[in-house]
């Protein structure tokens, strides 16, 4: 018998994770756009933000979902693009929402993007990074696909986020039942250290 060492443990864990959330994500997959005013109002929000024009290679959007954002980018820019999603399902309701475009579906994850390095000029994210183990992975994947000069825009959640639901939650069964999110100074940190340097 091999003992497993915690690492690997950890891997095996965060693996077993991140196909719960896959799993329960596609299984939702028919049913998110009709929920989904929120996540459209902050992926305009996001829009907004974005540089207006651009000349690109290509751009990818990380948890792409059912495809609203990177969509809406192809329309304001034209392909070609990369819409990434570790949830089967919703690449599949994706893929049927916007036929025709020039879209390139990819199962993939945030904190290991099967994308070459320098190889997209705007990486965009939109409420996806919280399902994330690892903010510092997701960034250290980003800035190695992103090109020099290149673009990262990307939403999150932050502590306090839902809180109604979980103080409601709470009375009910005492259980969790609402993520738990990063403060926004851990965040803010984050972003600040050098790349080599970011507290985990
Ligand atoms: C709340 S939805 C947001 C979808 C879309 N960006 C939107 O704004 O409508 C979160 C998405 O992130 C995806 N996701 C979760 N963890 C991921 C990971 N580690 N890598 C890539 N996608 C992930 C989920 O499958 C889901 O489609």
């Amino acid at each position: 018998m091999t003992a497993m060492t915690p690492p690997r443990r950890a891997a095996v864990a965060g693996e077993s994770r991140r196909r719960r959330i896959a799993d329960a994500f596609s299984r939702a997959a028919s049913g998110y756009d009709g929920a989904a005013q929120l996540q459209q109002a902050v992926a305009d929000d996001l829009l907004a933000r974005l540089p207006q024009s651009a000349s690109r290679r290509a751009l990818v959007d990380i948890g792409c979902g059912t495809g609203y954002l990177v969509s809406r980018l192809v329309e304001r820019h034209g392909g070609p693009a990369i819409g990434l999603d570790i949830a089967p399902g919703m690449l599949d309701q994706a893929r049927r929402r916007h036929a025709g475009r020039s879209i390139h579906w990819v199962t993939g994850c945030a904190e290991s993007l099967p994308l070459t390095a320098g190889s997209v000029d705007l990486v965009v994210s939109s409420l996806a990074v919280q399902w994330c183990d690892s903010l510092e992975d997701f960034l250290r994947e980003a800035a190695r696909v992103v090109a020099p000069g290149g673009w990262l825009g990307f939403t999150t959640l932050c502590e306090g986020t839902l809180a109604e639901l979980q103080w409601a939650w709470q009375r009910v069964d005492g259980a969790v039942h609402v993520n738990e999110f990063l403060a926004e100074s851990r965040l803010v940190e984050t972003l600040r250290a050098p790349a080599g340097d970011r507290p985990r």
